[in-house]
């Protein structure tokens, strides 16, 4: 079988970098090439500097790379995104026009788009999101998911492109630092708790949201890429669910293994996006298509979390 070659988009977010090491075991470290419009220290591989607006330059990039997949991760996300919503619908919308147009002109055989949670919003029952069902967002950021959805299906349905795509809940890792989206405050809390310092959460404490640990999203992302084309039968996107929890949930998980771990709640304008997301995600059709299956609650993700940060942050023996 002919060996793939990756071009990864937005590789120095907090998914990419992770991303980026993963697709390194799997297809080889020398087949991935890491793009971005900011350096990437964490990655030893092959970079290049690419904006996604720069259509050409990253057409070229795909050819001379010879990209069989490329993994579209560059985009602003949903509390950053409300700064300035135009810009963010042409980063988010031209840019994902430009891969897919390239994907077709350099017959890419696959395409990775993720949407989000922030896809959801008015006229549905946000304590079970489905997987068909109105897709009516208060942000921009998750108008730009829902309209990706589409232009995933129409590049699918007219031109036979095979592009997959997973909503992700709120993302909890340890590896790298989260952008600027309104579930941030579940990895900024275990940096708090391990360093012994008081958390102000900017969510009210009972907020709860869909969320996944950073190993079980990377894990179902490889698997939807690597599942037969047939299995995949939802070509907008798979609703994924890893776990559901709110601040006071999080904190009791944190308290059990740092029992004095303090938490005040002063929640400002990311209240009102959390309040218009589902709570919880009825993730039924990735389980049937493609076998998904979570492997972190609650409690694993905290231990986890905080036995990686810990060593983080632990003084370094003096050589
Ligand atoms: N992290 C989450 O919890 C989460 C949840 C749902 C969906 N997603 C989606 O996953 C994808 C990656 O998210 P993330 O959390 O890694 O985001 P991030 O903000 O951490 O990273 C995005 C990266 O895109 C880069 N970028 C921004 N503008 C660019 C441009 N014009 N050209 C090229 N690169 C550019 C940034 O430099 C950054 O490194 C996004 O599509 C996001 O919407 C993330």
């Amino acid at each position: 079988m002919k060996q793939d070659r990756i071009l990864v988009t937005g590789a120095g977010g907090q998914i990419g970098q992770v991303l980026c090491q993963a697709l390194a075991v799997r297809h080889g470290a020398s087949n991935i090439l890491a793009t971005d419009i900011r350096a990437i220290p964490s990655w030893q591989g092959a970079f290049a500097r690419l904006d996604v607006l720069d259509a050409p330059s990253l057409t070229e990039l795909t050819r001379e790379w010879g990209a069989t997949q490329i993994y579209h991760l560059a985009a602003i996300l949903s509390a950053a995104g409300e700064k300035d919503p135009l810009r963010t619908w042409q980063i988010n919308m031209d840019g994902f026009l430009h891969v897919m147009e390239t994907a077709l002109q350099l017959s890419v055989s696959r395409v990775f788009h993720p949407s989000s949670i922030a896809a959801f919003g008015a006229g549905i029952d946000l304590d079970r999101a489905g997987q068909h069902v109105p897709l009516i967002p208060a942000t921009v950021y998750g108008i730009t998911k829902v309209a990706g959805e589409n232009w995933s299906y129409y590049y699918h349905q007219r031109y036979g492109l095979d592009i997959r795509s997973l909503r992700y809940p709120g993302i909890v890792g340890h590896q790298s630092d989260p952008g600027g989206g309104t579930t941030d405050y579940a990895v900024d809390i275990y940096h708090y708790a391990v360093q012994g310092k008081p958390f102000r959460c900017f969510l009210a404490e009972d907020t709860r949201l869909p969320m996944i640990y950073m190993d079980d999203a990377i894990r179902a992302t490889l698997a939807l890429m690597d599942a037969p084309a047939g299995n995949i039968r939802v070509r907008t996107s798979y609703n994924l669910g890893g776990m559901d929890f709110s601040p006071e949930e999080i904190a009791a998980s944190i308290r059990k293994e740092i029992p004095g771990f303090e938490i005040t709640y002063a929640p400002d304008h990311r209240q009102q996006i959390a309040a218009g997301w589902p709570r919880r995600i009825d993730d039924s059709a990735a389980r049937e298509d493609w076998g998904w299956k979570p492997e972190f609650d609650l409690d694993a993700m905290t231990r986890d979390m905080i036995r990686h940060l810990s060593l983080r942050y632990s003084p370094q023996p003096q050589s």
